[in-house]
């Protein structure tokens, strides 16, 4: 069986072919399942939509109306011979795949719009089912694909907790059992890859602001180290040798204990007793910062080492708060399984915090990077999984819907 999955609620354009492999039935469950990526393309719309610091809507949807049929001539001439089947008018009798999975919310509602308009037309030419995916599901299921090769839904072990972290949500999902959701706590104002993006944008850095800022803070966590170690390459021309250890100009070795030790960022909500998260206070204290800092030095943007310090310090406040939030859900519900999914799971320290904190008796699941962020292949597997789920009973059509707001049940 193969499942087209297109993916349009956001800024990224992508179509998929995934075929199933092997269906095993336990009980009434079907894991382990295994896939096969035959085919996957993307179009990312982060080149557009940088000159306004953000998405832009309408934007956003010419662009997938322009992108769609393109990829889609491109992920069915991987399985067909579709330039000639096109010649030959073939392709409309014979369906290239079995089903459709299509993101119907949430997101951007014009662009979740094209996506749906364009699965309805291809279902009808080819007289197969859609399944509508919910988005958020997707990002749950994207730690078990794979972006290029076979794949195996392997058996997880229940209660599952979901970090899902990107531009768009901040959210705690328990799953007592397998493909069922309770979201037991979410961002109250910005989400944390918006706090991030709206960061950067202070610190006058490109959109999206999530890599850049966790660039400079690693590269802040690294001299902090070697300042620790008596040793630091700081501010030597390009090529010179490290500075011995032991060097006593304090300008160089000053990096975490003077700048870094005066900038101090709360951790928002670490104290209410719920699993919500709020991050525009911490992004308002940001502002704030900044504003202090430049009355010092109206050109902090220009020091390399001040853009470095503002960035550890926000990633640190944001990464303890999303670990505080979720070891406190671990424990409340003894949590076996950790899936932490969305654009700002690629995070490195976030990766490396959650592991440590969450210790050995749970395990703790990332996606790969290429599948971090919105793509179709995680549309493709939770349209199967849900397809079995319903025993391949699938909605009509003409009711398929656009939900903006569409919540995790
Ligand atoms: O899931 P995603 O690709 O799109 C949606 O928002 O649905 O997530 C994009 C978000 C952006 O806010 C971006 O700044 C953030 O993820 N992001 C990161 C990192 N990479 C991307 N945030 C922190 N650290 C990163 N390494
Ligand atoms: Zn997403």
């Amino acid at each position: 069986m193969k499942i087209l999955s297109i993916e349009t609620s956001c800024d990224d354009t992508a179509i998929t072919i995934l075929e199933v492999k092997k269906n095993t039935y336990i009980g009434k469950k079907t894991i382990p399942t295994s896939f096969e990526v035959l085919a996957n393309s993307t179009n990312s719309q982060i080149k557009i939509h940088r000159e306004f610091g953000g998405v832009f809507p309408m934007m956003a949807k010419r662009e997938h109306i322009k992108n769609l049929p393109l990829l889609l001539e491109q992920v069915l001439e991987k399985i067909t011979n579709y330039k000639l089947e096109i010649r030959r008018k073939k392709i409309n009798k014979k369906k290239p795949v079995d089903l459709i999975a299509v993101t119907y919310g949430p997101g951007l509602e014009p662009s979740l719009w094209t996506g749906i308009v364009f699965a309805k037309e291809l279902a009808k030419k080819w007289s197969i089912p859609i399944m509508p995916v919910n988005h958020m599901e997707g990002h749950i299921l994207s730690p078990f694909g794979k972006s290029k090769e076979k794949f195996i839904i392997p058996n997880i072990k229940t209660p599952i907790l979901s970090l899902l972290v990107s531009g768009g949500h901040t959210e705690l999902i328990l799953s007592k059992k397998w493909m069922q959701y309770k979201i037991i706590g979410e961002t109250l104002d910005d989400a944390a890859g918006e706090a991030y993006d709206k960061v950067a944008r202070m610190m006058d850095l490109p959109y999206p602001g999530g890599p850049i800022i966790s660039k400079l803070a690693e590269e802040a966590r690294k001299k902090e180290k070697q300042s620790l170690r008596g040793v630091s390459q700081d501010d030597g021309p390009r090529g010179s040798a490290p500075l011995a250890s032991g060097d006593s100009d304090p300008e160089k070795i000053s990096f975490s204990f003077s700048l870094a030790s005066k900038i101090k960022l709360p951790r928002p909500m670490i104290y209410s007793k719920n699993f919500d998260f709020s991050f525009s206070g911490l992004k308002t204290a940001v502002l704030y910062l900044i504003r202090d800092l430049k009355k010092e030095n109206p050109n902090i943007f220009k020091d390399e080492k001040i853009k470095q310090a503002i960035a550890l310090e926000f990633e640190n406040a944001v990464v303890e708060t999303l670990i505080y939030k979720t070891k406190k859900a671990k424990e409340k519900y003894k949590i076996k399984t950790i899936i932490v999914a969305g654009g700002v799971s690629s995070n490195k320290h976030l990766q490396r915090e959650m592991k440590k904190a969450m210790g050995k008796d749970t395990e703790v699941l990332f996606p790969e990077k290429e599948l971090t962020g919105d793509n179709s292949i995680m549309i493709g597997i939770a349209g199967y999984l849900q397809f079995i789920k319903k025993n391949k009973k699938v909605p009509k059509i003409s009711s398929i819907k656009a939900k903006g707001n569409l919540r995790l049940r």
